[in-house]
């Protein structure tokens, strides 16, 4: 095993989160703008460099890689960036190679991507119901999506859906989503919606809907059992003893996960965040442009994860706009 990337929290970095475009063929309106403007193509990385960035990482100790975007199956040839990675999968340098997507394009992908060697995918899938899905996507087709998960579950991928928690839009569907989730054999994980990208008219603490609330909902119903497994990641789960299910909560507002915290995450353009909640990132591009050798990119990386802070400062107690980040989650990669 590589001795892996140690910040000064004494936390080893084995994941890697990269978006590999800010573009999205949906505008879920806790995410994005309707008029969105995206970055012109020529600031992304091509996919060669997305391949040296990742190798890097890789040679340096990372074992988990998760693409993301915007939507990372509408980046054109990211199939041969897919395949590309198989090599450090094969060589059992990584460990994991996945996805979070929005299940758009996975009808298309998924036999391909389980080729590749990706055994699971996360799908962001908010609602069940038609019309609501075209809301809040702004204009998605839901049978799209739904098509999407059949094809990964029919290519043996293991599908995690991840759903929003947002008050008054998908309280009501609850049970049903979980009662769907249960039947085709799909984790599920909920979301605090987080205060990321354009306020615009949408108001994030409008559409808080606590988990603590929805977690109470849940016990009233069922028999719930906390599960100790720390992946390092921001979920907790917990067991429901009538299904057997093991549902997730992502809290970043009020749970603090930061401690365990082994992630960082590169942006389209190669800028590296050193944590979702702060604006403090490295850029990587320069250092990886200016020499075909990685020497200088490497050195950029290991003086990056020293800047690696405690943890972030996601606020909406103070209900301003200071508790609220212009950054989009498309950039970061979520
Ligand atoms: P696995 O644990 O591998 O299933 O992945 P994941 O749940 O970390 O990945 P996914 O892309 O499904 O992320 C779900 C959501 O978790 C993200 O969109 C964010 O909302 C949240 N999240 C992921 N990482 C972080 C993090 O470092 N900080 C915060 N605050 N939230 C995060
Ligand atoms: N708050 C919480 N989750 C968000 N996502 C996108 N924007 C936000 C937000 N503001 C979620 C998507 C997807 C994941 C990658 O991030 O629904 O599941
Ligand atoms: Fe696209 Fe995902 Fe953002 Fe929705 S949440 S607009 S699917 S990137």
């Amino acid at each position: 095993m590589t001795m892996p990337l140690i910040d000064p929290f004494a936390r080893a970095i084995r994941y890697l989160r990269v978006s590999v475009t800010d573009r999205c063929d949906f505008r879920c309106v806790y995410c994005m703008s309707e008029n969105m403007t995206f970055l012109p193509k020529a600031d992304l990385l091509t996919l060669e460099e997305l391949d040296r960035m990742c190798s890097a990482f890789i040679g340096m100790g990372v074992e988990k890689l998760r693409i993301t975007g915007g939507e990372p199956l509408v980046r054109k040839g990211i199939l041969t960036f897919f395949q590309a990675m198989r090599r450090h999968l094969d060589s059992g340098a990584l460990k994991e190679l996945t996805l979070t997507t929005n299940g758009s394009q996975l009808a298309r992908f998924a036999q391909d991507l389980a080729d590749c060697g990706v055994r699971r995918v996360n799908v962001s899938l908010d609602t069940l119901d038609a019309a609501k899905f075209a809301e809040i996507t702004r204009w998605g087709r839901l049978p799209q999506v739904l098509d999407g998960i059949a094809a990964a579950k029919a290519a043996g991928l293991r599908v995690k859906i991840n759903t929003v928690a947002l008050k008054g839009f998908n309280e009501d569907e609850l049970f049903s989503l979980l009662d769907w989730c249960a039947r085709e054999d799909h984790d599920l994980t909920f979301i605090e919606v987080m205060p990321m990208g354009d306020l615009g008219n949408e108001d994030r603490l409008d559409q808080y809907w606590p988990l603590s609330d929805l977690r109470a909902r849940l016990a009233a119903r069922f028999t719930l059992t906390e599960l100790a497994e720390n992946s390092g990641g921001p979920a907790r789960y917990v067991r429901i003893a009538e299904t057997g299910q093991k549902i997730g909560f992502i809290t970043p507002l009020t749970h603090n996960f930061c401690e365990s915290c082994n992630r960082v995450r590169l942006t389209c353009t190669g800028e590296l965040f050193m944590c979702l909640g702060q604006e403090d990132r490295a850029d990587l591009r320069a250092p990886l442009r200016a020499s075909p050798d990685n020497a200088l990119l490497e050195q950029a990386i290991r003086d990056a994860i020293t800047r690696k802070p405690k943890g972030h400062d996601f606020d909406y107690s103070r209900q301003s706009v200071g508790g609220q980040m212009s950054r989009h989650m498309s950039h970061t990669g979520g």
